[in-house]
């Protein structure tokens, strides 16, 4: 596979783990998953990690992945890349995933005693990602081999913090997020 089609081939099979946290960021809202409960003085979670977030972020980047299937035959010829088909555990695993990552990020910031919105670098890159990738791989081992080769593991690892503070930073500039991150 060339360069570009390893390129292609893993922003593609990554969109249903991209998208659950931007709609979440638009969607959120409405009671915390952790109730406002804390733990050893700091929130479990905080209030930006809703139901409703989580809810609708896991749903339509399940929902992109199944409508990724109906359109990767034609894409993937004009763009003449054999692009990967989504099975219903994997097109669940990777959102639910990518909102775990990032619920999972929140913890381990409240026991940092980060607020709410402030900055971890690296963690708030990668979390959804890791996320994604470890669901993806329990509940579909063998489209996950036969999906993220070597190559496409390290195209992904590399393109999505680059992908996550661009579209952040658009987001802010929008006035859709209070932080440019
Ligand atoms: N959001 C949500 N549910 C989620 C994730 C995000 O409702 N599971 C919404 C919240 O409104 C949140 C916003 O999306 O404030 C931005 O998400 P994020 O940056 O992940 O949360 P932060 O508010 O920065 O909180 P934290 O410090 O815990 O990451
Ligand atoms: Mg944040």
């Amino acid at each position: 596979m060339s360069w570009l089609s390893v390129v292609v081939v893993a922003f593609w099979a990554m969109l249903p783990a991209y998208l659950p946290n931007n709609v979440a960021v638009l969607a959120g809202g409405g009671p915390p998953i952790d109730g406002g409960r804390t733990w050893r003085g700091a929130r479990l979670l905080g209030d930006g990690k809703t139901w409703r977030g989580t809810a609708a972020g896991t749903t339509a980047g399940a929902g992109l992945a199944l409508a990724l299937d109906a359109v990767a035959p034609g894409v993937g010829d004009a763009v003449g890349v054999d692009l990967p088909g989504f099975p219903v555990a994997a097109a669940i695993a990777l959102a639910l995933g990518a909102m775990g990552g990032d619920i999972a990020a929140s913890f381990i910031k409240r026991r940092l005693d980060r607020q709410r919105g402030a900055p971890v670098p690296g963690l708030d890159q990668l979390d959804f990602v890791l996320g994604a990738l470890a669901l993806a791989a329990l509940a579909a081992p063998t489209w996950f081999g036969e999906t993220f080769t070597p190559s496409v593991l390290a195209v992904v690892i590399v393109l999505t913090p680059i992908l996550h503070v661009t579209t952040n930073a658009v987001a802010y500039v929008l006035g859709l997020k209070n932080e440019p991150y």
